[in-house]
């Protein structure tokens, strides 16, 4: 079927930390392929993007941070929005779902399916924290994992064991915002009924989308055959789009209702008067761009949704692909695993391309995929510096030394002149049927091969050893192949449009139109060709060993910090904690326990008494180390006997990450019996 337009959104992400190399690998790279292309090929395209500003994880750094969740939003759309523009990401509208026009739009949604009565109203129980006076998201509450015993898992999944968890689930749940234990409160949710739209999401997707790709389809098939739940479309937050029907106060859509329908808010935005066309025509082509945590989201609630309001078109596509870990480890926000977008754009300047290159190259289309920096390197050097790179600038420098940087004069084509510019142009037909079929890794490859053609075609015809006896042969070579370059400006245009830009500059065209690829004048002779400069350069071992110290670094104080940290102990009361006596005593005599390593007896002035303290810190400190510190003692634990001496009290040692004891001293000496509370 052929489309008269074309709706590409990306993913929306969310504004509540910066965006990484998994996040363009997976979503925004191959997009903006996808669009650059189709805007090449003349095609009424537009290109939709933008923060996703709602859902919890946005409240809880802004209470990790002390400030509101606008504060956390403003930060973060700045910063992504800025880091898209400067990697060339080319939306048409970046916008956000703060924004007004898009409270208007999810509410007129939200409405309009409420008043078909679309929605089932159910009243639920729902963890309450009586002392903050709120209802509490899955993930406000901390307790027990029921599966693996971790003390510190939230409720809406364990991060040791992996496995989903209902709040409800945690044992001995304790509320993140007071401490206190939550109580079950009622309250009243709308919920769309997927399982009403099972038949028709049956058969538009398993049926008449057999096309898609096998990690979507099979993904869609897995949620289908498992039978779909009527699933809650608000929430009991105080950030959010507010419910916009009577009895619903206090009451926030859910994200995920509220943030697809910001491709369309954000289409308002962008074209006021035209939006509809792009949104319910059906010769409207719509493609959704998004990683694979979110393939249910695209392909099944949004789809009922739109489907139940009656009006939209829905995706023709939605290839999503899978996901791409960093140097063998999950790439993680909250462990600082990640290659952060500004972070590279400010190491490596000029270099947006290389990393577009490679992150293409290596798109985690059909199954993980991993980045590594030594890849990144290899593929700079050996791929863009050596074939891509290395075939212009021969072309370019060999015309300027023999031909005054003109386009010279062609003679007859010879049968292999004219066989590269064919390979060219059946290059040009595989590009586009790789890229139509969202097979961007496929199409790169090709992309290169009309550079590789172009090195071979130098290397076989050799013009610079032929100059001196067959000029009017060289000028036949030097024009295929500045012919040839020109194709590479075209062709890799919609992956590398930096270089693109570069090579059109040196090249001095002023037109680049993707139908020309492959032909025989695409540069006219006679034409005046700018002076040459390095396409790429070559990345050299220093920059790359100071990205791997980076992520060493990282992984250093990750290791410490899960080693140092253990995770907190269940609450005691105020009661509890008094009933501890514990003092800054002074060490007066400290001498070895024999025939143990660990052990230290001590005498302490208590400033109640001078007793006597049994302490396993010999392996730590010497005697003369501890014969005068101030340590903290606790006074009023029972005294027991250990290798028949009967220690009355005990001393207090921090743990640091590698198990090394450090003494607990006040800053400045303080009287002895001074009472620590
Ligand atoms: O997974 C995410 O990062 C979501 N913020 C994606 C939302 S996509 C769309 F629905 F807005
Ligand atoms: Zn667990």
């Amino acid at each position: 079927m052929t489309y008269k337009r074309y709706t590409v959104t990306s993913a929306l992400p969310y504004a509540n930390g910066p965006v990484h190399i998994g996040h363009l690998a997976g979503v925004y790279v191959p997009a903006d392929i996808y669009v650059r292309y189709l805007r090449k090929k003349g095609r009424d395209v537009i290109f939709i993007g933008g923060s996703d500003e709602h859902g919890v994880p946005i409240t809880i750094k802004a209470r990790q941070e002390g400030c509101s969740p606008q504060d956390i939003v403003d930060r973060y759309h700045t910063l992504i929005k800025e880091s898209f523009r400067r990697f060339g990401i080319s939306f048409d509208v970046y916008s956000r779902t703060s924004s007004a026009i898009h409270t208007e739009t999810a509410s007129e949604i939200f409405r309009k399916l409420y008043d078909d009565g679309r929605f089932i109203e159910q009243e639920s129980e729902q963890y309450y924290d009586e002392e903050a006076g709120q209802f509490l998201a899955d993930r406000y509450i901390i307790g027990t994992c029921p599966h693996c015993g971790n003390e510190r898992t939230y409720g809406d999944q364990c991060e040791k064991c992996g496995t989903s968890l209902n709040a409800t689930d945690l044992i001995n749940p304790k509320s993140a915002l007071s401490g206190r234990p939550p109580v079950l409160r009622k309250t009243k949710h709308w919920y769309l009924p997927l399982n009403e739209y099972e038949g028709f999401l049956r058969k538009w997707i398993l049926e008449d989308h057999k096309e898609w790709k096998t990690n979507v389809y099979g993904q869609c098939k897995s949620w289908l055959d498992l039978g779909l739940q009527p699933r809650a479309v608000t929430r009991d937050l105080d950030w959010g789009i507010p419910v916009p029907v009577e009895g619903a106060e206090g009451k926030v859509l859910y994200v995920w209702f509220d943030a697809p329908i910001g491709y369309i808010s954000n289409t308002r935005e962008l074209l006021p008067d035209k939006w509809e066309l792009y949104w319910k025509d059906k010769d409207t082509k719509l493609v959704h761009f998004i990683g694979k945590d979110n393939i249910v989201f695209h392909c099944i609630i949004f789809p009922a949704m739109l489907h139940a309001e009656g009006s939209y078109i829905l995706p023709d596509n939605v290839p999503a692909n899978e996901f791409l870990n960093l140097e063998g480890e999950k790439i993680s926000t909250s462990r600082n695993w990640a290659v952060w977008l500004h972070e590279y754009l400010d190491d490596f300047p000029g270099k947006e391309d290389v990393l577009r290159y490679t992150l293409t190259a290596n798109a985690p289309e059909t199954k993980d995929n991993d980045f590594t920096w030594k890849d990144f390197q290899a593929r700079n050097n050996n791929e863009l510096v050596a074939v891509y790179g290395n075939f212009v600038n021969r072309a370019l420098v060999l015309t300027h030394k023999y031909f005054d940087g003109k386009v010279p004069e062609r003679d007859t084509l010879l049968p292999y002149d004219r066989e590269v510019l064919d390979e060219v142009k059946a290059i040009k037909n595989r590009v586009e049927t790789a890229i139509e079929n969202y097979r961007f890794r496929e199409a790169l490859k090709e992309v290169m091969n009309v550079a590789r053609a172009g090195n071979k075609y130098l290397a076989d015809t050799e013009p610079w050893k032929l100059y001196r006896t067959d000029p009017d042969r060289v000028r036949t070579i030097l024009n295929i192949a500045l012919q040839l370059s020109a194709d590479m400006a075209i062709i890799a245009e919609p992956f590398l449009p930096f270089s693109s830009e570069k090579l059109a500059g040196m090249l001095g065209m002023n037109e680049r139109p993707w139908e020309r690829i492959g032909d025989d004048d695409l540069l006219p002779a006679g034409h005046a060709l700018n002076t040459p400069q390095l396409l790429f350069e070559k990345i050299d071992d220093e920059a790359i060993a100071k990205q791997l110290q980076r992520l060493a670094d990282t992984k250093k104080a990750n290791e410490l910090r899960e080693h140092t940290v253990q995770p907190a102990k269940p609450d005691i009361s105020f009661d509890d904690f008094s009933k501890m006596d514990i003092r800054v005593g002074k060490v007066l005599e400290a001498v070895k326990v024999p025939k143990t390593d660990k052990l230290m007896q001590l005498k302490v002035d208590t400033g109640i008494d001078v007793r006597t303290v049994v302490s396993g810190v010999a392996a730590h400190f010497t005697p003369e180390e501890m014969i005068g510190k101030q340590v903290a003692v606790l006074v009023n634990l029972a005294p027991r006997k250990i290798k028949g001496i009967v220690s009355q009290g005990m001393v207090l040692y921090a743990e640091d990450a590698d198990g090394r004891l450090r003494l607990v001293s006040p800053g400045v000496e303080v009287a002895c019996g001074s009472v620590i509370c």
